[in-house]
């Protein structure tokens, strides 16, 4: 048996020994996708953690993502099998910073997209995905004025979608901003029958070169219902295996292949298995930040229920 099966075998063992759930983003590598319990995107993830039943959480994403799951699930362990795989954006927005900008502007309601860390979180009335972001932001009072925190991309796409003004914080995804617009046009010149799909988290020059914009989630479920047959895909490219694996008859093309977030790949099979068999890098949060954070969270999954 090579080392790779040894092991998938395990970690098959280790998770039904500790009862745990292996939870993975469709960035993840290949070969830990294909271990997941579950794989989908930001949202999809958030409902698994809010349901399960294990005793234990790998989560095999960025620290946000675990931290949310661990919100959801405060007497539940809860690991990232690299304390290191952090999400740029997510830093990109401190609590401090949103308390100064909410005092400045008295009655604003704050919509905080996941990519953000428990804090901020905290400071938030109402969380968001991708894949929810319109249907949250259309949730609020009409006369209330909003700051979306941190994504100023996805923050300027749900403006123009829903016709809010709204105070945008300056974050943005590294990983999405290598997808240039001159890209996307270069992959129409080469495959003029493709449908283009784009992440929210692109530039807006990107995101209007899309035919379809969309949470990875979204960007799954279309190609696999659609007639098409091809697709060029303007997201972290981890999700084209995942879109691969479920379309085999069909072609998808990376947007560009620079769309690689560090981050989602620092998490392998040999690290889960660790966690497993450890249950470190455990997800540790104060009592007090978990009760601030639960609100904005559960609020959201009551828009999206
Ligand atoms: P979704 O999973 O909501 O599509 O978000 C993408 C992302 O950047 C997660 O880090
Ligand atoms: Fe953060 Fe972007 Fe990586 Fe997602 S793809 S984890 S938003 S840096």
């Amino acid at each position: 048996m090579d080392s790779q099966s040894a092991l998938v075998q395990q970690i098959a063992y280790l998770k039904k020994e500790k009862n745990a759930v292996i939870l993975v983003h469709s960035y993840q590598k290949p070969e830990v996708q294909d271990i997941g319990d579950y794989v989908g995107d930001s949202l999809g993830l958030c409902i698994e953690a809010s349901k399960t039943d294990a005793d234990r959480i790998i989560f095999c994403g960025v620290h946000f993502m675990a931290e949310s799951a661990k919100i959801l699930n405060p007497d539940k362990i809860v690991v990232l099998p690299d304390a290191n795989a952090g999400c740029p954006m997510a830093s990109m927005a401190d609590a401090e910073g949103l308390g100064k900008l909410k005092s400045e502007n008295p009655g604003v309601l704050v919509v905080c997209y996941v990519n953000s860390t428990a804090e901020v979180k905290a400071e938030s009335d109402i969380c968001c995905t991708s894949s929810n972001a319109v249907a949250v932001v259309n949730s609020l009072p009409k006369d209330k004025r909003i700051i979306f925190v941190p994504d100023k991309y996805l923050g300027g796409y749900v403006c123009e979608q829903t016709g809010r003004d709204m105070i945008l914080w300056p974050g943005y995804c590294p990983t999405h901003q290598k997808i240039l617009p001159e890209y996307i046009m270069e992959k129409k010149r080469a495959y003029p029958r493709a449908v283009v799909l784009a992440h929210p988290e692109c530039s807006k020059e990107t995101i209007q070169l899309a035919d379809v914009v969309g949470s990875t989630g979204y960007m799954f479920s279309y190609c696999s219902e659609s007639e098409k047959q091809q697709f060029i895909i303007a997201t972290e490219n981890g999700l084209l295996y995942r879109l691969k694996k479920f379309n085999p008859g069909k072609e998808f093309i990376p947007a560009s292949d620079l769309a690689v977030c560090p981050n989602m790949k620092l998490t392998t099979l040999r690290s889960v298995c660790r966690a497993l068999d450890r249950m470190e890098p455990e997800i540790d949060l104060d009592p007090e930040l978990i009760r601030k954070s639960y609100d904005p969270i559960a609020r959201m999954l009551e828009v999206t229920a």
